[in-house]
């Protein structure tokens, strides 16, 4: 069972009660279940443990960078991906180790690659020749060794949202695959450079395991390849992206069954199980760097019903919480379940549940079949502990949620919601 759950109609979260937890805190609010956390990620790491494959688990900390839930991830062991300079200062001060820190990103300046090789990160994923050129003069400088992964784009279509899609032609993440043994065989010439992997991300929200099949292979010809060439690589690091599920998270005879064209999640033990069969053979350490899989269901956003009006096409749901704390559902048309945290039975009405933010794309739900809600009743919008907070903004002024961490009875206050005297900062 999930750890949010709704029994005797009412939603919770592990013990508690949510409309306690959001009376007591306050709206809008993050609420994240550690055990949920962490079921997650040993869904994933276990049946890697039991593979005897050598393996990291690196924690794609962009999903969720709060500091407490950062740490539970860095004590169960995970590594850390990270993205930026300032998600290398949070790796390092909430106990990921150097030698499991990888780092993505297809523009990172050269302050960040000088503090990253001082800091002696476990790798760089790198995304152009030139990028290389400048690791290679930045670590010669410093007499460091930079340890790296070439990026590859395979051209291999994720079956996403085109603005999470990252490993097709038309996208700026990795090497083109026409360019990449040439690639390959100029870094292997620069000095200060140890290429030590090959990397391939091809995007995010995942649901089928095709694709990550097609992509292990294209990896393994390739591997192949630089073998002939005299280049031999340690490293297979296939990126993040397991889907996770958005609709029907929560079932009950008071909550509508939502019509879900994806019918076939591949569970987080099927997506790493397909993987590791393909993997065996080739004798090489693996990389994943699982965001969302880790923590979108750890986490709901509570909001509040402000008023409701009726529009003459239309009848909006307006609430205390938006795209600022929220911005999924105006970036990608992401869905969400919207879960009363009290279920009655009021028949449903169609409704768009929207934001206070003056953007007509301020909108939480649309076209939604739910109960009846009325002003001052609550509400979760579900499965948003992963890229909710962290895609959050000040949009609008309008200060941050607070987030709450709940384990079994114990509920703690993990960061504060910000305070409008701060917004000048
Ligand atoms: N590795 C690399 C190199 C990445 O760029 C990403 C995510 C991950 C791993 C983790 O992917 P995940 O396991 O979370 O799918 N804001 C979007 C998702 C953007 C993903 C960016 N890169 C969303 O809310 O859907």
């Amino acid at each position: 069972m999930n750890h949010f759950y709704i029994k005797d109609n009412r939603l919770y979260a592990e013990n508690f009660l949510v409309e306690e937890l959001a009376k007591q805190y306050g709206t809008p609010l993050y609420i994240y279940s550690k055990n949920q956390i962490l079921r997650n990620y040993r869904e994933i790491n276990q049946p890697l443990v039991n593979s005897k494959l050598d393996f990291l688990n690196c924690y794609a900390i962009k999903a969720n960078s709060n500091p407490e839930i950062l740490r539970i991830l860095s004590e169960e062991g995970a590594g850390a991906e990270i993205a930026s300079g300032g998600e290398l200062y949070l790796a390092l001060k909430f106990g990921y180790l150097r030698n499991k820190i990888t780092y993505t990103g297809v523009g990172k300046t050269d302050e960040e690659i000088e503090y990253a090789l001082k800091e002696n990160v476990f790798n760089f994923t790198v995304e152009s020749l030139q990028e290389i050129k400048v690791i290679s003069e930045i670590a010669h400088r410093l007499s460091l060794i930079a340890r790296i992964s070439i990026r590859v784009n395979p051209d291999i279509d994720a079956k996403t949202h085109p603005y999470i899609t990252t490993g097709m032609k038309e996208n700026k993440f990795g090497i083109d695959s026409r360019d990449i043994l040439c690639v390959f065989e100029e870094a292997n010439k620069l000095p200060n450079i140890d290429i030590i992997g090959i990397h391939s991300h091809i995007g995010s929200q995942i649901t089928e395991v095709e694709p990550y099949i097609e992509a292990v292979k294209y990896l393994g010809s390739l591997i192949e390849k630089l073998k002939e060439m005299g280049i031999t690589i340690r490293y297979l690091n296939f990126g993040g992206g397991f889907g996770v599920q958005y609709k029907n998270v929560i079932s009950h005879r008071y909550i509508p069954d939502e019509e879900d064209e994806n019918k076939a999640y591949a569970s987080l033990g099927e997506h790493i199980q397909s993987v590791i069969s393909l993997l065996s053979h080739l004798d090489k350490k693996l990389i994943i760097e699982p965001g969302r899989s880790l923590v979108a269901n750890g986490g709901i956003l509570v909001g509040k019903v402000l008023y409701t009006k009726q529009g003459e096409m239309k009848k909006f749901i307006i609430t205390d919480t938006g795209m600022n704390d929220l911005m999924r559902p105006c970036l990608y048309q992401a869905y969400h379940q919207v879960v009363p945290v009290t279920l009655k039975d009021t028949g449903y009405e169609t409704v768009d549940v929207v934001g206070p933010v003056c953007e007509t794309s301020d909108f939480l739900a649309s076209k939604r079949k739910l109960q009846k809600l009325e002003r001052g009743d609550m509400f979760a919008v579900m499965t948003t502990g992963a890229y909710g907070y962290s895609l959050s903004s000040n949009y609008n002024a309008r200060v941050r949620p607070a987030e709450i961490l709940v384990e079994g009875n114990k509920v703690q206050l993990i960061r504060e919601r910000e305070k409008i005297e701060e917004l000048h900062y």
